[in-house]
């Protein structure tokens, strides 16, 4: 088939000019005063979603959407590192770029997939985008191996599926692949007249695949396309999360019910927000050593325009993105699902500061000033038994004279959590809401996660989580608790100053 593909290079030269090219950039991307502090971010330029996500001989590895020639989205690359503890990482080679004429082109390349292990081993699953000459995108799913988990050689017989399905349309992509018994098993994402799909497979090489059918599709409320969908069980129910295209503010969907292999089939009755934020989207999961279901998500999402905005300001200083502080996924006893931050978080923290029952007055600071940091984890509790008060929370990375700050608020009346960052930085815009579920219980708890440029909170039980970009001044690091309408007693709240992971 004739493409618009650039003329032709291996993939290793292709991997080699990326490297040289992310060698070059990566020293003065390091100075920028934006650089997050623990969450992961790609040496330098572009980044979005996470993939391959895989607990692998010991190791953590994270594999991630990447363009490694500018801080935007371009022709998609496969950037890679590891951990051993979920907390510091450590960058490998680039795994994969675009070479092939199925996956090589300045609008296509190796987009989002997953990683498996196959008897020792590590095999990637990917979509090869490729524009033809009329300009048809075509997508199609993709194995690429590796025996020291480093090099990876694209499969000879690639593409392993050439073609969407009846079912499905031109947008096919996103393989999350799993085994089920003796079989692999892969969901691939799709949408067709409107409705969003999620396809499955089935393997017993993962070179050829069967087609099963449709594992769960959209009933009109639920998106046009599901991108990265990601399939899993949990106690005893299966989960179906995805990114849903065409669905407002809602980026992140889960759904949990029952899965059938004999039909091919998930039936779900619950149905969530995986975080109500701004700036996560295309969360991947997978298991780890201890038996984890972890989940890591792309900082930031398609939506808002035009992309320099969206994005934030680190492209002036070229780079872009980064990944969501890894997270539990646990089940309810009610069916809803719980992400709470992974605990070796904890080997960050430093200085702390502990404040006992403390009455919280409207107008007056409650927190000594030295717990000001652009980098602190946050456990607080408020009374909630008998308080008047119409809104308690945080006004969060201030300034000296106030003209930057974000507020973080609980509104007990209108029973909302609320993300105010319209006067964080002069550059971020937006309110974002949640439904607090808090507001009917006795205590209200806040467990928040400030980095340089962004806050993650977890309420409600870590049943509500959001997560949301700011770009303030360096400087700008003051925080307190508030309070509006009335007295609320705050029974603790535990600071600790967290140190750098990088
Ligand atoms: C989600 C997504 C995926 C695609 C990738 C391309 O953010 O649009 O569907 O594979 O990004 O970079």
């Amino acid at each position: 088939m004739e493409t618009r593909a650039s003329s032709p290079i291996s993939h290793r030269e292709a991997l080699r000019k990326a490297e040289q090219s992310i060698a070059k950039a990566k020293d003065a991307v390091s100075k920028d005063l934006h650089r997050l502090k623990y969450h992961f971010m790609a040496p330098a330029y572009w980044i979005n979603d996470p993939n391959g996500l895989i607990f692998f001989k010991g190791e953590y590895h994270l594999f991630y959407q990447h363009y490694p020639y500018a801080p935007q989205w371009g022709a998609m690359h496969w950037g890679h590192a590891k951990s051993k503890d979920l907390v510091h990482w450590e960058h490998l080679p680039i795994a994969l770029a675009p070479s092939e004429p199925y996956d090589n082109h300045d609008r296509g390349g190796c987009f989002s997939g997953s990683a498996v292990d196959d008897n020792g081993t590590l095999s990637l699953l990917y979509t090869g985008t490729m524009i033809q000459e009329d300009g048809k995108v075509v997508q199609t799913q993709c194995l690429a191996t590796s025996q020291d988990g480093i090099t990876f050689e694209k499969y000879e017989g690639n593409p392993v599926i050439s073609a969407p399905p009846e079912d499905g349309s031109a947008d096919f992509r996103d393989p999350k692949v799993w085994r089920h018994n003796d079989l692999w098993y892969m969901v691939v994402g799709s949408g067709k007249d409107g409705e969003g799909k999620a396809l499955l497979y089935k393997s017993a090489n993962l070179r050829e695949w069967d087609y099963v059918g449709v594992l769960a599709e959209s009933d009109g409320r639920i998106g046009t396309m599901w991108e990265c969908p990601d399939f899993f069980p949990l106690g005893d129910r299966y989960v179906l999360m995805f990114s849903p295209m065409g669905m407002g503010h809602h980026k992140t969907i889960y759904l949990v019910g029952d899965m059938d292999y004999e039909t091919g089939k998930f039936t779900w009755d619950q149905m969530g927000d995986i975080d109500h934020g701004f700036d996560y989207y295309a969360p991947q999961s997978f298991l780890d050593g201890k038996g984890r279901r972890i989940i890591i998500a792309w900082l930031n999402n398609w939506d808002w325009m035009p992309w320099y905005k969206d994005f934030g300001p680190t492209y002036q200083n070229n780079w872009c993105g980064a990944m969501s502080f890894p997270r539990t996924v646990e089940l309810e006893p009610d069916g809803r699902l719980k992400f709470s931050p992974v605990e070796e978080l904890q080997v960050l923290r430093r200085e702390h500061v502990h404040l006992g029952n403390t009455k919280v007055t409207p107008g007056k600071s409650v927190l000594p000033k030295y717990v000001a940091s652009d980098c602190l984890e946050i456990k607080a509790e408020f009374e909630l038994a008998g308080c008047k008060a119409e809104e308690i929370g945080f006004v969060l990375r201030a300034s000296e004279d106030s003209t930057q700050q974000t507020l973080l608020s609980c509104n007990l009346q209108t029973k909302e959590l609320r993300f105010d960052r319209s006067r964080a930085d002069g550059w971020s815009e937006g309110v974002q809401t949640a439904k607090l579920e808090a507001a009917d219980d006795g205590v209200l708890k806040l467990h928040i996660l400030i980095d340089t440029s962004v806050i993650e909170v977890y309420t409600d039980g870590d049943r509500t989580v959001m997560t949301n970009n700011i770009y303030p001044d360096p400087g700008s690091v003051n925080l307190d608790v508030f309070t509006v309408g009335n007295d609320v007693v705050m029974r603790s709240i535990d600071i600790w100053k967290l140190s750098s992971a990088w």
